[in-house]
């Protein structure tokens, strides 16, 4: 049983298969590759991407792993982070001790752990989010913590992604090579997430704005999903938010208006609520991790109110699983957004309201392209 070996602290420290893999450098894919490796009726495909990870996620997770270590001691130690920190643990000693995979029995029993894996680890963003909020005030280095958790969070996402398409590759969906949506349409990505959450904002609020699309509405191409779908998830949130709680009379709240832009190179969603903008004060804070103004209002969502359920049900994507007023969103989507080729930019207009841009680069080969 792996939970024996962690009778001590020492246990997360000499760990020598851990520090062999540490110092192998991770191979990254660039999505095109992945798009185009191709498909044999042999199944062929299904062990050599399995062949990959199998050599790939030990080493991403040793990596990561190291990060751990090198927090400073008082957040290493709070028992949340700790925990964190034992399932990374667990999940190198899963997968590392498999023997080499040389045929699809193996690695349909290998892709079983890794499955399961994925399961276990679905809430780690929240309890990342809950560890540091904390534990943070113990340390006067913003940069440390911003760079543990942009490089940890962004690993994560792509070891994610990286999984949850070698698993879809045994499945047959229409328009999808693995998580990859050949037809990926911007605007009904959109459409699904401006429904769902504007359900969970009535639910609370008991109103919630409309969303208008315009711009390049009827733009396809091939495209990763989960990350966008958390991505705009957490943008909506926001706007819905703000318009709402800038309105609370309830009557004439402000339409969010998402305009898609479609290029050669790139892709680019502005999300503009007319919610009040952001006071000037807070301004410079709100990419922080950590930083919400949830807190100072009538707001409940840090007992898990309804936007803290709202992202429990989407731990299957690269999504965390409740994340209500830790000032995670921004952060994180962009961070997502840089590790995907992209960016992500905040444009306020204080008293009227706010604009956000998300650009993403296309993956299909056309320019140069970012690795997962
Ligand atoms: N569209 C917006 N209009 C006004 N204020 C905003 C908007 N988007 C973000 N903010 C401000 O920025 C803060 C940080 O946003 P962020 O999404 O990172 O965290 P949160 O929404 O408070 O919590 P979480 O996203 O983790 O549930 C918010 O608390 C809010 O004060
Ligand atoms: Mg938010």
């Amino acid at each position: 049983e792996v939970r024996k070996e962690f009778r001590n602290v020492t246990s997360f420290y000499y760990q020598s298969a851990i520090d062999a893999a540490a110092l192998q450098p991770s191979v990254r894919l660039t999505p095109a590759a992945i798009l185009y490796s191709g498909k044999s009726p042999d199944q062929s495909h299904i062990l050599r991407s399995c062949q990959y990870l199998h050599k790939e996620l030990p080493v991403r997770i040793a990596h990561r792993i190291n990060g751990f270590r090198n927090l400073p001691f008082i957040v290493g130690c709070h028992p949340t982070l700790l925990s964190v920190h034992e399932l990374y643990i667990r999940a190198f000693h899963i997968l590392s001790d498999f023997g080499p995979i040389r045929d699809l029995d193996q690695e349909r029993q290998w892709s079983e752990a890794l499955r399961n894996l994925l399961d276990d680890h679905k809430d780690v963003v929240t309890q990342l989010a809950e560890g540091f909020s904390e534990c943070r005030k113990y340390v006067s280095d913003e940069i440390l913590i911003k760079s543990f958790l942009d490089r940890t969070l962004t690993s994560r996402l792509g070891i994610r992604m990286l999984s949850e398409h070698h698993l879809a590759l045994h499945d047959e969906k229409p328009n999808h090579v693995g998580i990859i949506n050949v037809a990926f349409s911007p605007r009904k990505l959109v459409e699904k997430k401006a429904d769902f959450i504007r359900g969970v904002c009535e639910a609370k609020y008991g109103a919630a704005p409309s969303v208008k699309i315009n711009g390049h509405a009827n733009a396809t191409f091939p495209y990763i999903q989960p990350p966008l779908d958390y991505i705009l998830g957490e943008l909506l949130k926001n706007a819905m938010r703000a318009s709402v709680e800038s309105h609370l009379s309830g009557v004439g709240i402000p339409d969010v208006t998402v305009t898609i832009a479609n290029n050669d190179h790139h892709f680019v969603f502005r999300i503009s609520d007319r919610g009040g903008g952001i006071p000037a004060k807070i301004a410079k804070k709100v990419f922080d991790y950590n930083f919400t103004t949830s807190g100072s209002t009538t707001d409940d969502r840090v007992d898990g109110g309804i936007f803290g359920q709202i992202m429990q049900a989407e731990h299957t994507g690269p999504a965390p699983g409740k994340m209500h007023g830790y000032g995670f969103g921004l952060p994180t989507s962009r961070a997502y957004a840089q590790y995907l080729g992209g960016s992500l930019t905040l444009e306020s207009l204080e008293g009227i309201g706010t604009d956000v841009y998300l650009r993403l680069s296309h993956i299909d080969g056309r320019s140069e392209s970012f690795r997962i």
